[in-house]
């Protein structure tokens, strides 16, 4: 008996989610959020900016409780079962805190101390995730130094240092150089098709999501709006382009001149 409430669950799963913010509960980031992720799988999180997309990962590590629904992940509860969540997923954060004092030697060293790794297993992992982002020559540099690009890296390294069976990546490659990028991309695949990992990603590269996803569910005003496959969900829009149906379920094309604003000054 592992504790796990049902294993015919999905490996991620949210059953109705709602989530409000505010003093008056006033701001609605997820309503009745339901999706079902499968074991293996590299699902992808669609939406506008301030569609809820950070807010449903957050959940589902439990750093925030939702307002109402429940949610498990690798088995687990969100709401109860917190620990074994926490210990279950590798969270790349959309803003996470960082040690500023620390090198990334002593941070991914640190990260992985929380998880029980043995120790040479765990300077050899760090040794490998520096070097897969080119950092070796910088693993004893101070975090405080490092470029913004640098520090993702270091945080993508610190999600999968416990080699955790659900890995969660909001904006994975949003500071990334092309060629780390390409490092994340193959990463993600590899994780999928050759460790069997469940990975949960976020991301406006509508390309990365095309390339990496099995699935993708997108999502507007913490509402799910569509769910498929990147040719279902395009056939489904009726258009030619993920980035076509994106528009499409997400309110339809701007007409707005992005100019106006200047005339509208200069009549003034
Ligand atoms: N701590 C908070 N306090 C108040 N409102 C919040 C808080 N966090 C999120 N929100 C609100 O919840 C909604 C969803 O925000 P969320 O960060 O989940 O969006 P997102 O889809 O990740 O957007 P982006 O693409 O910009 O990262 C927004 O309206 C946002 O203002
Ligand atoms: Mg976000």
């Amino acid at each position: 008996m592992n504790g796990r409430t049902d294993e015919k669950r999905g490996m991620i799963e949210l059953d109705g989610i709602c989530k409000s913010y505010g003093r008056r509960n006033e701001i609605m980031a997820l309503d009745r959020l339901s999706l079902k992720v499968h074991p293996g799988e590299t699902f992808g999180l669609l939406g506008p900016n301030g569609s809820g997309k950070t807010t449903t990962i957050r959940i589902l590590n439990g750093i925030i409780r939702p307002t109402c629904g429940r949610a498990w992940v690798n088995g687990y509860d969100v709401l109860s079962q917190t620990d074994e969540v926490k210990r279950s997923t590798g969270l790349l954060a959309e803003s996470p805190g960082l040690y500023e004092k620390l090198s990334p030697a002593e941070y991914l060293g640190f990260v992985g101390s929380l998880y029980d790794i043995p120790r040479p297993l765990l300077q050899e992992r760090v040794g490998r995730l520096l070097s897969l982002f080119r950092l070796e020559q910088r693993q004893d540099d101070l975090l405080e130094g490092f470029s913004r690009g640098m520090k993702q890296k270091v945080l993508i390294a610190a999600a999968l240092v416990h080699d955790p069976p659900v890995i969660f990546l909001d904006e994975p490659t949003s500071a990334l150089d092309p060629r780390a990028s390409l490092v994340v991309k193959e990463l993600v695949k590899g994780l999928s098709a050759k460790a069997d990992k469940t990975v949960f990603v976020s991301s406006h590269i509508l390309p990365l999501m095309e390339e990496i996803c099995d699935r993708i569910a997108v999502i507007n005003r913490g509402r799910l709006v569509a769910l498929g496959t990147v040719p279902e969900l395009v056939e489904l829009a009726g258009t030619s382009s993920l980035e076509e149906a994106f528009m499409h379920f997400t309110g339809g094309k701007d007409s707005t001149d992005p100019l106006a604003w200047r005339s509208a000054v200069a009549s003034t």
